[in-house]
């Protein structure tokens, strides 16, 4: 799965181009450090950032979309949550007794996949409709 930001990933609204990239810089840390073996405390520390970020920031987009009557609110709303959902999965191997390289790989896969997807389709449309004001 590959980890590095794609600048195809850019909105053009600074704001959310740098949370965004911020969450994914922290996936991408929390990953690395489970591939190598760090301690529990260092990987809730991380987890704790990233679930800080992610909430922010799909605070902050909400607010920007429902202040601009953005009929997609209610969709984004959804999809957030699902994200919310599987960083609550990640939580509970966090501080639980280690996790399989299986599990990890499959959690990477997911919330990787989720967020390219939800940028190029969802938070993308929404900036188009923005634009448009
Ligand atoms: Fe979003
Ligand atoms: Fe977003």
């Amino acid at each position: 799965m590959n980890f590095e930001w794609k600048t195809e990933l850019e909105t053009g609204i600074t704001g959310l181009d740098r949370q965004h990239k911020q969450i994914f810089n922290c996936i991408s840390k929390f990953f690395q450090k489970c591939d190598e073996g760090a301690e529990a405390e260092e990987l809730e520390q991380l987890f704790c950032s990233l679930d800080t970020y992610t909430r922010e920031h799909f605070s902050y987009e909400e607010n920007m979309q429902r202040y601009c009557k953005y009929p997609g609110l209610d969709e984004q709303q959804k999809q957030h949550a699902l994200f919310l959902g599987d960083l609550n999965e990640l939580k509970s191997f966090v501080g639980g007794n280690g996790t399989s390289r299986e599990v990890t790989l499959r959690m990477k896969g997911n919330l990787i996949r989720w967020f390219n997807r939800h940028i190029n389709l969802l938070d993308k449309e929404f900036v188009n409709f923005f634009n448009r004001q």
